[in-house]
């Protein structure tokens, strides 16, 4: 079964095809104009999607064939509203037009199955979600059957690496900035804080703001320093993720860890938990940020079984698991 996915939930447009775990289509349109703005604009966001959704699902369908699709799925949230509406508005359109079932994804439930392209994982695992608007730990008993240990309690690890990205004068979305610029910097040089919150939970608001104090503290932001400064940042974040993915996998007693979303494809952190005795599954970097792949994926387990979403279904900007 041929499923064409898409997603607009935040700042890309993008839509791709599957057929059982193989990727027929991939394509992602970034939105770039945020970048000036240091952050992504709701407003803007919705407009553009409007713009390029239909071109972004004609390259996707291109070399598949428009009646080769027998089902559609699309993120209803968690997300921007108007961006979600964008996607789901023209996902049920299309349903519609070729009388063919489409299922409305969650956003994150989608990141989760960017891991079962490339990877069989033994149940239970533990999944990291780690993207711009998440950081979740969550048990995956199976597909489908979700249970959500921890969250961030303030900012989410990708927001971090943005806002810090702005500070130091650097571009929108700051995440594979930082890691760029953190090769030729020295994770030691500045010991920023580790937030030590209870559970499983997490917070990088305290981290943002050393960042912040040590910047006003410099009087000169030479290059070397700004390297430092995101080696630094970056190993704390790094470690801050990995210390409650070992508590969770200690305490749970289950060493199989998916790492997904945009954060999961930092290589740092990708390094670092190859020494940890965990189980560490990452799906390919290109899936790992927002794609429409992996939400075909999802609605292709749903549509399987005939979980069909009716033509009512509304988005949720805070849609949990
Ligand atoms: O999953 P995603 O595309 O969007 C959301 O669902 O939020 O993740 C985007 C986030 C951005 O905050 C971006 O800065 C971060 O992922 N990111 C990274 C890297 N690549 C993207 N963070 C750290 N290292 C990276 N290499
Ligand atoms: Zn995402």
């Amino acid at each position: 079964m041929i499923v064409l996915g898409m997603d607009t939930s935040c700042d890309d447009t993008s839509a791709g095809c599957i057929n059982g775990n193989n990727i027929l289509s991939n394509i992602v349109l970034s939105q770039v104009l945020h970048s000036e703005y240091g952050g992504v604009i709701p407003e803007l966001a919705a407009r553009d999607h409007i713009k390029q959704i239909s071109n972004i699902v004609d390259r996707a369908i291109d070399k598949v064939g428009l009646k080769n699709i027998s089902g559609i799925g699309v993120t209803f949230g968690p997300g921007l509203t108007g961006s979600l509406l964008v996607g789901l508005s023209f996902a049920k359109s299309l349903s519609y037009a070729l009388s063919i079932p489409f299922y409305g994804v969650n956003h994150i439930e989608a990141h989760i199955f960017s891991l079962f392209i490339e990877h069989e994982i033994e149940y239970p695992f533990i999944a990291l979600v780690v993207s711009g608007g998440h950081t979740e730990l969550i048990i995956v008993e199976e597909k489908g059957k979700y249970k959500c240990i921890g969250t961030t309690l303030d900012d989410a690890a990708g927001e971090a690496f943005d806002k810090v990205s702005k500070m130091l004068g650097l571009s929108y979305p700051g995440g594979q900035i930082i890691e760029e610029i953190a090769k030729s910097g020295i994770p030691t040089a500045i010991n920023f804080p580790r937030a030590d919150v209870p559970g499983y939970n997490f917070s990088f608001s305290g981290l943002k703001t050393a960042v912040l104090y040590y910047l006003k503290s410099q009087k000169s932001e030479v290059r070397s320093q700004k390297s430092n400064i995101a080696a630094s940042f970056q190993e704390a974040v790094v470690d801050s993720l990995i210390a409650k993915l070992i508590k969770a996998a200690t305490d749970f007693k289950i060493k199989r860890v998916g790492i997904v979303g945009g954060v999961a494809s930092n290589i740092r952190l990708r390094q670092k938990l190859k020494n940890t005795g965990i189980d560490a599954y990452f799906p390919n970097p290109k899936l790992c940020t927002d794609n429409g792949v992996m939400v075909a994926m999802c609605a292709n387990f749903y549509l399987d079984k005939c979980i069909f979403s009716p033509y009512n279904l509304r988005v949720s900007s805070s849609a949990s698991l």
